[in-house]
C-alpha cells in the first residue's frame, strides 16, 4: 500500500498520456500553446502499461487517463485495451475535453471504461471560443449528449469557475436539469505567481447563487475526496447533482489519495509539487519492477502535507507560491 508520512493511502493514479491538446484554454495555457515533449521523451504504450502494472501491484485500484487531451494520443485505445486485459478489476476513467469523444464510445464500452469527466465551462458558443480559443463547442455538446444516452456511462461535467459562471448559471442548470449528469464546478487554480488575477471566483459564491435557485441540500454521503456534493431542487422540480471542488479556498490535501504519472514518465505526488520523480530513466536504464516500486514508495514517503496556493482575498485573485508548470503536462 502506498501510504505517506501523513497516513494518506494512495490508491488512485492519474495518467497523463499526452501533453498535446487541441484546445488552448485560457486557464491552462498561453494562446500559442506550450512547448511539447519530443517523441522519445514520451512514454511508449508498453511503458505506460508496465508502470500502471507496478502501481496496481502497490495498491492502486483506479486509473484515470488525462492529458493534454488523451484522445489525441495515437494508441490511446491500445493502452486502455491492454490495461483492461491485464487488470480486469481496475476502475478505468477518462478526463477529456470532449471534442473527439464521439468516435470512441464503442471502444470505451468494450473495455469497460465507464467514468467520463468531460470539460465544459460554458453553454455559449462564443464564450467557449473565447475560453478555449477554438471553435469546437458543437462537437463537445454532441459528445456529451451521446454519452448521456447510454446509462452505462457515468458522466461528470467539469466547469472551471469564473465570474462569468454566475452570469450563465441558469443556462447551465436549464440545460442539464433533466440530463443525467453530475455538474462539477472547480475553482480555478493558479499555476504561476502571475496567474493570480481578477477572474478567480471562490466556490462559496457559487454555493450562494445555487441556493438562490432552489432548495440546496448538502449530501455528504456522496462526497468524493475532492468534491463537496450538493443536491439542488432546481425550480422546485428538477433534482440536479452538483459537486463543488474548492482546491484553493478549502483545500482537501488531508484526504488526498492521488498520484500522477506524467507523459514524460515523471511521477508527481502532488499536482502542485515542484519535485518530479523520474521513472522513465530508471525503466530505460534497465531497472526491474521491484526497483521501480521502491522508487515509487520512496517518492510517496516524501510527499508533502499540502499545496501552497493562496487566496488573495480583496485582490480578487489567488496565486501559486511555487511554479509547477502547465496543467496540460501534469494532467488535469
Ligand atoms: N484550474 C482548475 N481546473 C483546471 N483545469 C485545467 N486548468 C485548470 C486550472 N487552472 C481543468 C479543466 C478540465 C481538467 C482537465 O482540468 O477544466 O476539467
Ligand atoms: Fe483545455 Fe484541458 Fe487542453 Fe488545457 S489540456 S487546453 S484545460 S482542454
Amino acid at each position: 500500500m502506498l501510504t505517506d508520512s501523513y497516513q494518506r493511502k494512495h490508491d488512485y493514479l492519474r495518467v497523463s498520456i499526452t501533453d498535446h491538446c487541441n484546445l488552448r484554454c485560457e486557464y491552462c495555457m498561453p494562446p500559442e500553446g506550450v512547448e511539447l515533449l519530443s517523441h522519445d521523451e514520451v512514454l511508449r504504450n508498453e511503458e505506460f502499461i508496465r508502470l500502471i502494472g507496478i502501481f496496481v501491484s502497490l495498491g492502486v485500484v483506479k486509473v484515470r487517463f488525462t492529458g493534454g487531451e488523451p484522445l489525441l494520443r495515437r494508441g490511446f485505445i491500445d493502452i486502455v485495451a491492454a490495461a483492461r486485459d491485464r487488470f480486469p478489476d481496475l476502475e478505468l476513467c477518462l478526463t477529456t475535453n470532449g471534442t473527439l469523444l464521439a468516435d470512441f464510445f464503442p471502444y470505451l464500452r468494450r473495455h469497460r471504461l465507464r467514468k467520463l469527466n468531460i470539460s465544459l465551462d460554458t453553454l455559449s458558443r462564443a464564450r467557449y471560443r473565447k475560453i478555449t480559443r477554438r471553435d469546437c463547442f458543437e462537437n463537445v455538446i454532441g459528445s456529451i449528449d451521446l454519452a448521456l444516452e447510454d446509462p452505462g456511462f457515468d458522466v461528470k461535467i467539469n466547469a472551471v469557475l469564473s465570474a462569468d459562471t454566475i452570469a450563465e448559471l441558469d443556462d447551465f442548470l436549464e440545460y442539464f436539469k433533466d440530463r443525467n449528469a453530475s455538474l462539477r464546478f472547480i475553482e480555478r487554480m493558479p499555476f504561476t505567481a502571475e496567474s493570480g488575477n481578477g477572474t478567480f471566483l471562490p466556490s462559496d459564491r457559487l454555493v450562494e447563487e445555487l441556493a438562490a435557485r432552489g432548495e440546496l441540500t448538502r449530501d455528504r454521503a456522496i462526497d468524493t475526496n475532492v468534491a463537496l456534493m450538493y443536491r439542488l431542487m432546481y425550480r422546485g422540480r428538477y433534482p440536479i447533482r452538483i459537486g463543488v471542488i474548492p482546491p484553493v479556498s478549502n483545500k482537501f490535501c488531508a484526504s488526498c489519495n492521488r498520484l500522477r504519472l506524467m507523459s514524460n514518465g515523471n511521477l508527481k505526488t502532488c499536482l502542485h509539487s515542484e519535485t518530479d520523480h523520474g521513472l522513465k530513466e530508471l525503466m530505460r536504464g534497465g531497472a526491474d519492477d521491484a526497483a521501480i516500486a521502491r522508487e515509487i514508495l520512496a517518492a510517496v514517503s516524501q510527499k508533502h502535507e499540502g499545496h501552497r496556493l493562496e487566496c488573495r482575498a480583496g485582490e480578487g485573485g489567488c496565486c501559486a507560491l511555487v511554479n509547477t508548470g502547465c496543467m496540460s503536462k501534469i494532467g488535469g
